[in-house]
């Protein structure tokens, strides 16, 4: 069988994932423990890490973290309860809670709890002033530019509802209420291009030397780019720590004390842990296409239907035959949803794109690789089909970490109101 590695080898062999598949149901996800506690390594230079939960968010993957030393960041309600149910502490600069709008129950929880808010509107620090002056806040700072793998990735300048873009207009609100400003933060995107890291680094410079405020932290925010096509290269971390790094110790020498660099990633720590498993229940031609459809859509993975992501597709045989590499076909892989854009192979416009793939038959499983981020964190109940399950390979063994969901669970939700 074809090594399923992709930059990262995992923990368990072909021939095990094969066992495992044998007698479970299809479609699920599996986690590689090992692969985590290297990405969390890498980033070790820095003095915080903060786990952007929204990449993957099952508790079970948190405690790792807290586990590993790594922060958590929330952007919800149920985030919040999520860390908390990991493990972290909320009054223990443990949880941040990031967002532009705070709605009331999330606001009085970040009240009682004294979670920190980095504050992404400013009609968000009147709401939280009047329920909780005091309070510890970040500002989150839009620089006016950002980038993304896709535009709805991009979280900087004029098209981006996210941040502030004028943070200066801050600064009288925040003495009104008296708020303790701690620090200040940037995250100018998702799948970010490092042109831009220089650029970030002198704003992030700049814009406290304007604000002229006494803050401990300072966070780089997300964004950090995994390699997802076999030709695309790891970032360099080292280099992206040592632009940082310089910006913090100008930073510190301006404000005459030390101050604290966080990182906050989410796929960088989690994307290359994550395969999606599935079953091929049918071929069909048309006079364009091959279609291969599986029992995953979707409604399981969203990324290539949402942005036109590449995920590599490796192929194990329902057989035992052995997977001819060398002869190649066009081939399109598409989900078991009644939508015809329910296609993984598509390009960002919505095209439908082949990929040439070896020869699949109808009951060989594939493998979505990299998928550990943004991958169940974005699954939807489309067609009424339940959340499957998820599995963390730890100690050798396929830990089953998310139960699947039931029709019931779902269907029961409308009943006897
Ligand atoms: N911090 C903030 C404030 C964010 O908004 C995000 C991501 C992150 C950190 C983590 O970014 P990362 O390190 O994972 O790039 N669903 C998209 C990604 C959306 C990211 C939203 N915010 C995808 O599947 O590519």
């Amino acid at each position: 069988m074809h090594n399923l590695t992709q930059n990262y080898k995992y923990s368990f062999s072909s021939c095990e994932l094969l066992n495992f598949i044998n007698n479970n149901d299809t479609p699920f996800w599996v986690y590689d423990h090992n692969i985590i506690i290297k990405k969390i390594q890498l980033l070790k230079k820095f003095d915080t890490i903060r786990f952007a939960q929204k990449a993957c968010s099952n508790i079970h993957i948190l405690n790792i973290m807290k586990q590993n030393d790594v922060k958590v960041d929330a952007v919800s309600y149920g985030e919040i309860k999520r860390a908390i149910l990991a493990g972290f502490i909320p009054n223990n600069n443990d949880i941040i809670f990031t967002s532009d709008i705070i709605d009331k129950k999330t606001l009085s929880l970040v009240t009682k709890l004294n979670i920190p808010v980095n504050i992404g509107s400013i009609d968000m620090l009147h709401q939280l002033g009047k329920c909780s002056p005091n309070h510890k806040i970040w500002i989150r700072i839009n620089p006016g530019f950002g980038y993304g793998h896709n535009k709805k990735t991009n979280t900087g300048g004029d098209n981006s509802k996210h941040g502030i873009l004028f943070p200066e207009q801050t600064l009288d609100i925040i003495k009104k209420y008296n708020f303790e400003l701690v620090g200040i933060h940037m995250h100018i995107g998702s799948g970010v291009n490092y042109k831009h890291l220089k650029k970030v680094c002198n704003s992030m410079f700049h814009q406290i030397c304007t604000l002229n405020q006494n803050i401990q932290y300072i966070s780089a925010g997300g964004g950090l780019s995994i390699p997802y096509k076999t030709n695309e290269k790891e970032i360099d971390i080292n280099n992206y720590f040592q632009e940082w790094n310089e910006t913090k110790k100008k930073i510190e020498k301006r404000l005459g004390h030390s101050i604290t660099l966080e990182i906050e990633p989410g796929r960088f720590l989690v994307a290359e842990s994550g395969i999606l498993v599935c079953q091929v229940y049918s071929i069909k031609k048309t006079n364009l296409f091959k279609f291969v459809l599986t029992d995953a859509g979707f409604n399981d993975l969203m990324r290539p239907v949402m942005y036109g992501s590449y995920h590599y597709i490796s192929i194990i045989a329902g057989d035992n035959r052995k997977i001819n590499q060398e002869n190649l076909y066009d081939t399109v892989i598409g989900g078991p949803l009644c939508e015809s854009g329910d296609i993984f192979t598509q390009d960002n416009n919505g095209n439908i794109m082949s990929r040439k793939l070896p020869k699949i038959h109808v009951g060989d499983y594939l493998i979505f690789h990299q998928v550990g981020a943004y991958g169940s964190s974005m699954s939807s109940n489309y067609n009424s089909r339940p959340l499957i399950s998820e599995f963390l390979f730890t100690e050798k063994k396929f830990k089953q970490i998310r139960r699947p969901q039931k029709i019931e669970d779902l269907i029961q939700l409308e009943q006897k109101i």
